[in-house]
């Protein structure tokens, strides 16, 4: 009788845990898309509990190899039982959102629990922030289970130029999952790293030039770089607020659709996200998940500087083959535009370096002044921490020079304000007269580039958006990502044409680790 009790009890808990429905069910997680997630907690295939152990077992397999996560949140398997139990009795928000859905935040994205917001440096570990940053307050509403931070290049590559992508001093060297000696690219590598090699279900990143799209293109992920302040940037380690954006890098469209739904919107943290407001449609972005978006689009194709690979290579027959899907699509393609001063943009002549370089320090330091505490609390104290410590950050063999040249100029240049001014207004000029004026000229709806070229500069100094989908493969195996970019507010349209493209060709496979 006893021995039948501690059975029932036994059975009673493995069912509760949802053992069985797990072991008897064809339910894959791997791949699994949100969708696919919430049909199977719907129809008791899954638990959140299930699926972050899942996560974390496949973190502890997989991220000695790869170093895509930093830290895993302790209150991850909590977090999942407590999703679990709202599901059960039904609380209100428990079918949707991102209800129970386990998310890696870049480590520059505050949180206000037991993991640490690092920028991958041990400079800021063990700093305390005062509040969760204003797109994990939106996560959390959503429902979404922070599964813990992912790597990054460090100070999301703004400490030196001689860095590789993907390295940060607390988790060393992110690895490309298709090919472990290829560039994963950064600087949000390990979100890119972590959704490709299935360690979590998605991911949030941040771009300032390139740092979503480049990534989501090696690592063969869906990246969403939204308008410079459709998401707020509060409670983010900055590089410049005038060009940083946060969004999600995720394994298909529909994903990085429901995550953006979840974090863009007001924030009064950051002002940029009231002005910026006005591009949110009602009713969110799902509603341009059409498979058919492609019909009747116009796409500009700017072939000197972005499809600058010679006419026989692959990428090339590639690119020409994604073409006349889109046209088959619907689309209409407009050929051979160029777009006025692109090599002005895409080049340093810009000025963009410089301008990052003096906006830098007051972005940083602010940042830092409004820890709760932290060993370090101006740029100057990171620098010196990166001395002191240069074993830990490896500052001797990838130095900190562009941290050095912000400190030297904000000493240096006696009127930064004057500066800078010039150096935005050149900015709005270059933008207006080079992409606003092709896409208005054209009547175009987007345009269409590789995702690893310059395009990023361009969207970047616009303040634009962008979405790279996964385009391909090279002959050895790496990733490579066709970028969607428009104007300001774009993304209704920008999703279309992506989830069209994407349904069109369901290029993406799981990675397959080869040396
Ligand atoms: C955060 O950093 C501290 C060291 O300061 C460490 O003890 C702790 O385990 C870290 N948190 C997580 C979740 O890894
Ligand atoms: C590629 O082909 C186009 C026309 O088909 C030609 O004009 C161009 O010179 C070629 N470029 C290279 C790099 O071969
Ligand atoms: C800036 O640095 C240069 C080179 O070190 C020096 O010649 C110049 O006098 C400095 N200017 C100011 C305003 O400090």
């Amino acid at each position: 009788m006893a021995n039948d009790s501690l059975l029932f009890l036994i059975l009673a808990s493995l069912l509760l845990s949802g053992f069985f429905t797990k072991t008897s069910s064809a339910f894959s997680i791997e791949e699994a898309a949100i969708d696919d997630l919430r049909l199977a907690f719907k129809q008791n295939q899954l638990t959140s509990r299930q699926l972050v152990e899942f996560y974390l077992k496949r973190i502890r397999r997989l991220n000695p190899l790869l170093r895509g996560v930093i830290e895993v949140n302790p209150d991850a398997l909590f977090l999942a039982d407590k999703a679990d139990l709202e599901r059960k009795v039904n609380t209100p928000g428990s079918s949707g959102g991102l209800h129970g859905i386990p998310i890696l935040l870049k480590d520059n994205i505050a949180t206000k629990d037991k993991l640490n917001t690092t920028a991958g440096s041990y400079a800021l570990l063990g700093s305390v922030v005062p509040r969760d940053a204003g797109v994990v307050m939106k996560l959390r509403k959503a429902g979404a289970i922070i599964l813990g931070k992912s790597s990054l290049s460090e100070w999301s590559h703004f400490r030196s130029n001689g860095a590789p992508s993907g390295f940060c001093g607390r988790s060393g060297q992110g690895k490309n999952p298709y090919v472990l000696s290829a560039d994963p690219c950064g600087s949000s590598s390990g979100s890119g790293i972590s959704v490709a090699a299935n360690m979590a279900a998605v991911s949030l990143g941040t771009e300032t030039d390139g740092s979503i799209l480049c990534p989501s293109s090696y690592n063969s992920v869906v990246g969403i770089k939204p308008t410079v302040g459709l998401t707020s940037r509060a409670g983010v380690i900055p590089i410049i607020p005038r060009q940083d954006t946060v969004g999600p890098l995720c394994r298909t469209v529909s994903d990085a659709v429901y995550v953006l739904d979840a974090i863009a919107g007001f924030d009064s943290n950051d002002a940029a996200t009231g002005e910026a407001a006005k591009y949110i449609p009602n009713g969110g972005y799902r509603q341009f998940l059409n498979p058919l978006g492609l019909k009747g689009k116009r796409l500009g194709i700017v072939r000197d500087p972005f499809y600058n690979f010679g006419n026989e290579s692959h990428l090339h027959r590639t690119f020409e083959h994604h073409f006349q899907t889109l046209r088959r699509q619907g689309a209409v393609l407009v050929d051979n535009l160029q777009i006025s001063h692109v090599d002005t943009i895409t080049s340093e002549q810009s000025g963009e370096t410089l301008a990052m370089l003096l906006e830098f320090k007051p972005a940083i330091n602010k940042y830092l002044e409004q820890l709760v505490a932290s060993p370090v609390r101006s740029l100057e104290a990171v620098i010196a921490f990166n001395k002191k410590f240069s074993r830990l950050e490896k500052t001797k063999e990838y130095g900190q020079d562009l941290f050095e040249e912000a400190e030297f100029l904000s000493r240096n240049i006696t009127n930064i304000e004057a500066t800078l001014k010039k150096l935005v207004s050149t900015f709005r000029k270059l933008s207006k007269n080079g992409l606003e004026k092709l896409i208005k000229k054209h009547r175009l709806d987007a345009l269409v580039a590789p995702s690893f070229s310059a395009v990023s500069a361009v969207l970047a100094i616009g303040q634009y958006p962008g979405i790279s989908v996964p385009a391909g493969y090279d002959s050895g195996g790496v990733p490579f990502g066709i970028c969607f970019g428009g104007l300001k507010g774009s993304e209704p349209k920008l999703i279309e044409i992506a989830y069209g493209f994407e349904t069109a060709t369901k290029v993406r496979s799981p990675p397959t680790f080869k040396p």
